[in-house]
C-alpha cells in the first residue's frame, strides 16, 4: 500500500520496474543508501572492492597473526642464523596457526616468506646465507587465514649495526609513518606517495618506484596501486572501507634497481643499503586503522 506521503511501501510494486514487490527488490539497497552507491562506483570506476565490516574483521584476524609472527622472528634474528631458518620458522608458525603462507608458490615464488638482506630491496629468497653482525634484514610476511590476506614487514638489525644501517632503517620506518599520516577520507592516494617522497628525498635518501603498495583482501594484490612517490592531490580519493598496504622501499643511495637471475631478488643498482616497513590498513571515517598494527 502506498503511504500518504507518496513514498513507496514495502508491499508496493518496486519503482525500478522489476515487477517484484519493493521489499523483495530495491528496499534494502535504498536502506544502505549512499555507501552502497559508493561501493558500486568504486568497483565500476576503479575495480576497488570496498570492504564490509565482516571483511575487515577477517583481515584483522589474519593481521594479528602476521604481526605476532614478525615479533617472534625478531627474537630469533641474530648473527649465525640463515634466511632459511627464518623461512622455516615463518612457515611452521603460520601453518600451526591454521593459516597459509601466501608467498609459497605465488607466481612461482619458491619459499614462504621474503627475506631481503642489505642491498636487497625486496623479494629476497630464503637460502643458506648466514646473517652476520651488522647486516640488516627485511622480513615480509603475508598470511591467509579463513580466506583473508594480511601483509606486513619490518627491517631488523643483526647484532650491532653501523650508522648507515641505522639511518636507512629509521628513514624507512618514518617514511611509512608519514605515508600513513596522509590516510583519511577525501585525501588522495597520491598524497601518501607525495609525503613519503618529500620526506625520504629531503633527508638525502631515494624511493624505489618499481614496487608499490596494493589493495588486499580475499586476494594478495588488487586495486588500488599505492605508489610511494608522486604529486600531492593526484590519484583516487580515499573513502572508508578501502583496504590497502603502504610499504615504502627506501635506499641510502640511488633509487635504481636490478633483478637477479632468479627473477625475484631486487637489488639496488649501486649496491647501497635498502630498508622497508609495511602495514595493511583500512580507511575509516576520520582516518585509518592498521589491520597489522605495530609501533613505528
Ligand atoms: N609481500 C610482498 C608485498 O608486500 C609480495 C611478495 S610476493 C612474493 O606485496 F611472491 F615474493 F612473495
Ligand atoms: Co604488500
Ligand atoms: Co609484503
Amino acid at each position: 500500500m502506498a503511504s500518504d506521503d507518496g513514498s513507496v511501501g514495502r508491499n508496493d510494486d518496486c519503482p525500478c520496474g522489476s515487477g517484484l514487490k519493493y521489499k523483495r527488490c530495491c528496499m534494502n539497497k535504498a536502506k544502505e543508501g549512499a555507501n552502497n552507491d559508493l561501493a558500486e562506483l568504486y568497483l565500476r570506476n576503479y575495480r576497488i572492492k570496498l570492504k564490509t565490516a565482516h571483511d575487515i574483521a577477517g583481515i584483522k584476524i589474519a593481521g594479528r597473526l602476521v604481526v605476532d609472527t614478525l615479533h617472534k622472528v625478531e627474537e630469533i634474528v641474530k648473527p649465525g642464523i640463515t634466511t632459511n631458518d627464518i623461512n622455516r620458522f615463518v612457515h611452521d608458525y603460520t601453518v600451526k596457526n591454521g593459516a597459509v603462507p601466501a608467498p609459497l608458490n605465488y607466481r612461482g615464488f619458491p619459499k614462504s616468506v621474503c627475506t631481503s638482506v642489505n642491498e636487497v630491496i625486496c623479494h629476497g629468497i630464503p637460502s643458506d646465507r648466514v646473517l652476520k653482525e651488522g647486516d640488516i634484514v627485511n622480513v615480509d610476511v603475508t598470511s591467509i587465514l579463513n580466506g583473508y590476506y594480511a601483509d606486513a614487514n619490518m627491517t631488523f638489525f643483526v647484532g650491532e649495526c653501523g650508522s648507515d644501517a641505522h639511518k636507512i632503517v629509521d628513514v624507512a620506518r618514518e617514511s611509512l609513518k608519514r605515508g600513513l599520516g596522509m590516510v583519511k577520507p577525501d585525501n588522495t592516494i597520491g598524497d601518501i606517495g607525495w609525503a613519503i617522497q618529500e620526506y625520504a628525498e629531503g633527508v638525502g635518501c631515494s624511493v624505489v618506484r618499481e614496487f608499490i603498495g596494493h589493495g588486499i583482501g580475499k586476494v594478495f594484490h588488487e586495486p588500488p596501486d599505492v605508489p610511494h612517490f608522486g604529486r600531492r592531490g593526484s590519484g583516487i580519493t580515499m573513502v572508508p572501507g578501502m583496504v590497502f598496504t603502504v610499504e615504502p622501499m627506501v635506499n641510502i643511495g640511488k633509487r635504481f634497481l636490478r633483478v637477479l637471475e632468479d627473477e625475484w631478488t631486487a637489488v639496488t643498482r649501486d649496491g647501497s643499503l635498502s630498508a622497508q616497513f609495511e602495514q595493511t590498513i583500512v580507511v575509516t571515517e576520520y582516518g585509518y586503522e592498521s589491520l597489522t598494527p605495530y609501533d613505528l
